[in-house]
Order: C-alpha cells, then sequence, then structure tokens
C-alpha cells in the first residue's frame, strides 16, 4: 500500500514522508536514543524537541503526573541548546534517511529568527517547527495566543529560512482560527495542532498540585 504522503506540496524543498506517522515534538527527544528500540527510519518524520538560543535545564521534579486519562507535563523546554544541536545532533541525523523537522522555541521575536537562521540550510534539518505556546517576554502574552504576535513571529522567521515551516498552535488561544490564518497570511507552509492544554492535578494528601511548577500541560 502506498502510505506516502507530501505533506507541503508545492513547497520548493517539499517535505516528502514515505508514511504519515510523526513523532510529537518532546515525546521522542532528538530520536538519537531510539535507534536503540527500533528501526526509527521507518517513521514518516521526526519532529525534534524543542530547541532554544541557550541551553534550558528545565522546569522543578516532578514534571510528569498521570491523570485518569493521561498524563500532566511541565518540562520547561529543557534542551541541550543550538549550539550542540548543530555540533552533535543535525550531524547525526544528517545520515538519516527519515527527515527532521526541528522544533524551536524563543522568547522573543530575535531568538526565533536567530534560531531559525541558524538552521537554515544545516545538513540534517529538512524543516522548522515553531512552537508559539511560549511567553513572549517583549509584551507579556504568549505568542500564540495573540494574532498580531502570531504574524510577527512568523514572519520574522519565514524571512529567514526557506525551509518548509510549521507553527504549531496553542489551544489556549481564544480564537484559534483567527491565529491560523495570521499565521498562514505570514508566511506558514503548514500548521501543528495542538500543544497541550493547561491543567493542573492536585495531591489530595497533600494539598499540593502534584507538579513541582504547580500547573503543566495536559
Ligand atoms: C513530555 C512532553 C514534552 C513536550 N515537549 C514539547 C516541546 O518541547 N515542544 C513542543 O512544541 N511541544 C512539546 N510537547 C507537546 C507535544 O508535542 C504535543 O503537542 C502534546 O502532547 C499534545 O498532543 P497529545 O494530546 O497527543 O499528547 C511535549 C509534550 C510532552 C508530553
Amino acid at each position: 500500500m502506498d502510505l506516502t504522503v507530501s505533506l507541503i506540496s508545492g513547497h520548493k524543498h517539499g517535505l516528502q514522508l514515505t508514511n504519515p506517522i510523526m513523532t510529537a515534538s518532546g515525546t521522542f527527544s532528538n530520536g538519537l536514543e531510539y535507534q536503540k528500540v527500533f528501526d526509527i527510519q521507518r517513521l514518516g518524520a521526526i519532529v525534534s524537541k524543542a530547541i532554544t538560543v541557550k541551553p534550558r535545564r528545565g522546569n522543578s521534579q516532578p514534571r510528569i503526573a498521570e491523570t485518569p486519562a493521561g498524563m500532566i507535563n511541565s518540562i520547561g523546554l529543557q534542551n541541550i541548546g543550538i549550539d550542540a544541536i548543530a555540533r552533535d545532533v543535525a550531524p547525526v541525523w544528517a545520515t538519516w534517511t527519515v527527515p527532521v523537522i526541528a522544533n524551536i522555541a524563543g522568547e522573543t521575536v530575535s531568538e526565533y529568527a536567530e534560531l531559525a537562521r541558524r538552521l537554515d540550510g544545516m545538513p540534517g534539518v529538512s524543516g522548522i517547527e515553531m512552537n508559539i505556546s511560549c511567553p513572549n517576554v517583549e509584551n507579556g502574552l504568549e505568542f500564540g495566543t495573540d494574532a498580531r504576535a502570531a504574524a510577527g513571529v512568523t514572519a520574522a522567521v519565514r524571512r529567514q529560512t526557506g525551509l518548509p515551516l510549521m507553527v504549531k498552535l496553542t489551544p489556549n488561544a481564544g480564537n484559534i482560527v483567527e491565529i491560523a490564518g495570521a499565521v498562514v497570511e505570514s508566511g506558514a507552509d503548514a500548521l501543528t495542532l495542538i500543544n497541550t492544554f493547561p491543567a493542573m492535578r492536585i495531591d489530595v494528601k497533600t494539598r499540593r498540585p502534584a507538579l513541582g511548577w504547580g500547573a503543566g500541560g495536559l
């Protein structure tokens, strides 16, 4: 059976997948560890853990807790940063047949633009996914909950890269259709739906949140 998917048909580089199975960012690290468990080249695509300009240690433990219907997490974008990705990880990605989409997160428009500039043309990187569920330190909102901020950051990234560009939306948006339209107008090639829903689990014995950070994403 032909399972191939042309994820972004018409794009000059395109994003041709052998099948539609992709890993959600943050659930598959950067793929390297999973090579020991199964043949990751059989996936349609791998989406990396969030990449930030500087390495991040993430939030305090515990960072994952079960819920009756799943789990909540507050990892806090722990990652090794763009320098280590370029030096240690992308060269491995470049040897794989499975395409890798780099998930990026910034606190300012210029951080997103810098990440896109660094990733553009980096061997091993087949596309960029922007996580816009991040606090925007410039105006205090999440980029992904404000159409103007979402459009601005998408346009800034688009100016830096010709790679296939996916924007990952957050369900926190009051009007997600407006945000989707704004990022598509600003140069997104595709949308990723969706990041986690804000959630909290309270331990009834301690009367404290189960996660060290308090709230998390369901
Ligand atoms: C442990 C964990 C870490 C995550 N890290 C990221 C991340 O770094 N960047 C991102 O865009 N999404 C991240 N996510 C969100 C997932 O990619 C996905 O959007 C989310 O889990 C919703 O999909 P689901 O309902 O199938 O779980 C993370 C999710 C989990 C569970």
